[in-house]
């Protein structure tokens, strides 16, 4: 049995989630409840492998040692049901240096591309910043769940080259239903849009809900996919930069590998890396388990608390990840008032809504990858904070 309830320090490690929390929340004293990564120490394999690697005092360039495309489609083959060849996948350093690449090898400056909104915010940024066009499709939001909005995304599919689906979707928490996937895959077929499916919270789902692979789901779907998933939210390794990258078509996957291997020099991977991604997948899936369950005693606790004691705040009902939106809208409050208010007066820091664009407004995300004497606590300061307003 895994420990999760165990605190770690993470303070003066240089991470990201703690030790950057003065600079961008103006405070230290938060409970760091944002950017999506877990306090909980890795498959004790993993760092075994890690350990094993750094005594060898040397760390030059690398090659993929055997197997490592294999373990890979044998775990997206027994979790996933999604048969792959071991060729068919390549790596890159993260998931949005894949989307990158995809763009620069399937669009022209000034193309459309598709999200749907409220989204994770770097599939806007990194579209504009390569001179690409956001086009956006906003989820309906309605009774305290998100759904596509298919009329609009059949008009805006006019517009765009690529579909960047998120799937399952954060900061939604949907696991999209193989109805809604294949509405969406009709609506690309019609109008020849390449779809980039960014799958990298797979893993990370709450039975009875039950991931489906895009390119999965038709002949058409595997030839104009590239499917992005990774090890890095699943195993709590996303600073060692390991992804894997799915391309099943031969043409679309020699024109991305060029530009990976040859004009961006990304397909060299980390000493590190290599090690911890396959051991995760050779031998996490016990720990994945007892994770799953202890996220989902998370998100239980902390909506029975709110129920309780702050019913004006709603834990989105969340079908996958451990990143989920809070519904504030009824605090009336603009995104910098919510900041303010979460930061100032329940003392945590969670992302604001609106920074995932159209239709996040009335959002806060929290990351309930935790110990649950966190979730108790930030739940009890919410609950006060609120009742004093
Ligand atoms: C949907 C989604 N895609 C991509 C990423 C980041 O991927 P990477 O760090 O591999 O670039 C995240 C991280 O939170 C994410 O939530």
């Amino acid at each position: 049995m895994v420990n999760f309830d165990k605190t770690i320090e993470r303070r003066g490690t240089d991470c990201v989630k703690f030790d950057a929390l003065k600079g961008l929340y103006g405070r230290e004293d938060l409970i760091s409840m944002w950017i999506a990564d877990m306090d909980f120490p890795v498959p004790e394999e993993v760092t075994a492998a890690l350990k094993r690697r750094a005594e060898h005092p040397v760390y030059g360039y690398n090659i993929m040692p055997e197997g490592y495309f294999e373990d890979f489609a044998a775990w997206v083959k027994k979790r996933h049901d999604w048969e792959i060849k071991p060729e068919w996948t390549c790596h890159t350093p993260g998931v949005l240096s894949a989307l990158s690449a995809a763009l620069l090898s399937f669009t022209a400056e000034g193309d459309g591309v598709l999200i749907q909104p409220p989204v994770y915010f770097p599939f806007s940024s990194t579209v504009e910043t390569l001179g690409r066009k956001v086009i956006n499709n906003q989820l309906i939001y309605k009774d305290g769940y998100f759904t596509v909005d298919f009329d609009d995304m059949e008009e805006k599919a006019k517009q765009a080259k690529l579909f960047i689906l998120c799937s399952p979707h954060n900061p939604a928490g949907r696991v999209w239903t193989r109805e809604e996937l294949a509405r969406m895959e009709d609506i690309c077929r019609r109008n020849d849009l390449l779809v980039f499916s960014d799958e990298i919270h797979a893993d990370i789902v709450y039975t009875p809900a039950k991931h489906i692979v895009f390119a999965a789901l038709s002949d058409w779907s595997r030839e104009h996919s590239i499917v992005a998933m990774a090890p890095s939210k699943t195993f709590n390794i996303a600073g060692l930069g390991m992804s894997f990258i799915t391309v099943p078509n031969e043409d679309m996957r020699k024109k991305f590998q060029t530009l990976l291997g040859g004009g961006l020099h990304v397909s060299g991977a980390n000493a590190f890396g290599i090690v911890a991604a396959q051991a995760a997948y050779r031998h996490g899936e016990a720990w994945l388990e007892e994770l799953l369950e202890y996220l989902r005693g998370n998100m239980e606790l902390l909506d029975r608390i709110l129920r309780e004691h702050a019913p004006q705040i709603r834990v989105v009902r969340s079908e996958a990840t451990y990143i989920l939106f809070l519904d504030v809208g009824a605090l009336g409050m603009t995104p910098d008032e919510l900041k303010d208010f979460f930061v100032n007066k329940v003392g945590a820091a969670l992302n604001v809504g609106a920074t995932f664009g159209p239709g996040g407004e009335s959002f806060m995300r929290i990351n309930i990858a935790t110990q649950r004497e966190n979730i108790k606590r930030f739940a009890e300061k919410l609950c006060a904070a609120v009742a004093a307003l």
